[in-house]
């Protein structure tokens, strides 16, 4: 059967991604930033997962204003870094796993989770900047992708707490997945940022130091902090941070926690990182 072993969480800024393409990671400003992950690349290398269920938001590049889709899972053979504008990053093409992605749309979906079902997407920072912080440049992503799509970006997005039960019905759905597969479940995006308006710039440490803790040890109580708390302490775009209860929901309750790295600057935004493990 297929098992969740460990999940993880980290901000997907896009400047990482330009500084990795551009080949800036050893100048000052990026050095800091890329040296929190040596430890996490490090682990990912040892563990190798066989998939990764990849939550993560999309930023008006495979979908726009006209189509926003709550909760929408990447059921595709593979997905093409997207256009944001200044051509795709040069990174390898993600290939997916369809037949683990129908499985948990269908057992999602019979759970009375309404997913929406994507057989064509692109994939933009959201999905490879959180790959090319854990993986670093090599010429094909080490494994098989899930990208699994939330929306963030134009209210209403769905509630911490919903995340949170989706991600237990993530759970349910894996290892109910005949093949034997090491898969891991990952949230990205935050911590607290803030791109536009009058509080651009906002960063709210103590916010997020809290998220991270209660993260492990209150996932319960975190994921019933609502919508306006997280636009109120760690400004508008930190509502991202929802997607990391889906990846919490997906592990076990006693999960424990086995690296942390925050950072600021990175950007506009303040960079968290964690890395849990599921009890063997
Ligand atoms: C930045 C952060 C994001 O999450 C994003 O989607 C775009 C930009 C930033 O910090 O610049
Ligand atoms: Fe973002």
């Amino acid at each position: 059967m297929a098992r969740i072993t460990a999940g993880l969480a980290t901000s997907h800024v896009p400047a990482i991604g330009a500084a990795l393409d551009l080949g800036r990671t050893a100048e000052p400003y990026w050095q800091p930033v890329f040296s929190g992950y040596e430890f996490s690349k490090r682990w990912i290398a040892a563990r190798a997962p066989d998939v990764v269920v990849l939550v993560y938001n999309d930023h008006a590049s495979a979908f726009s204003l006209e189509l926003i889709p709550t909760f929408a899972i990447g059921c595709a053979e593979s997905f093409a870094p997207a256009d944001e504008g200044w051509g795709p990053r040069p990174v390898p093409v993600v290939e997916g796993h369809p037949e683990l992605a129908w499985h948990i749309a269908q057992s999602t979906i019979l759970d009375e989770f309404d997913m929406t079902i994507v057989n064509r997407m692109d994939v933009d920072h959201g999905l490879t900047v959180p790959l090319s912080l854990m993986f670093g440049q090599p010429a094909q992503w080490p494994c098989r992708i899930v990208p699994l799509a939330v929306n963030v970006v134009q209210y209403p997005p769905p509630t911490g707490n919903r995340c949170y039960h989706l991600g237990k019905a993530i759970r349910k759905a894996v290892e109910s997945f005949p093949e034997d597969l090491d898969v891991m479940v990952w949230g990205t995006g935050g911590m607290s940022h803030q791109l536009q308006g009058p509080r651009a710039g906002l960063i709210n440490r103590e916010f997020d130091t809290r998220f991270l803790d209660r993260l492990t040890a209150d996932p319960e109580g975190l994921a019933r902090i609502p919508h306006i708390d997280y636009v109120r302490e760690a400004g508008s775009e930190g509502i991202e941070l929802v997607m990391w209860l889906i990846m919490r929901g997906a592990l076990a309750a006693d999960a424990r926690e086995v690296y942390r790295f925050y950072h600021v600057p990175a950007s506009n935004t303040a960079v968290g990182h964690i890395l849990l493990e599921n009890p063997r």
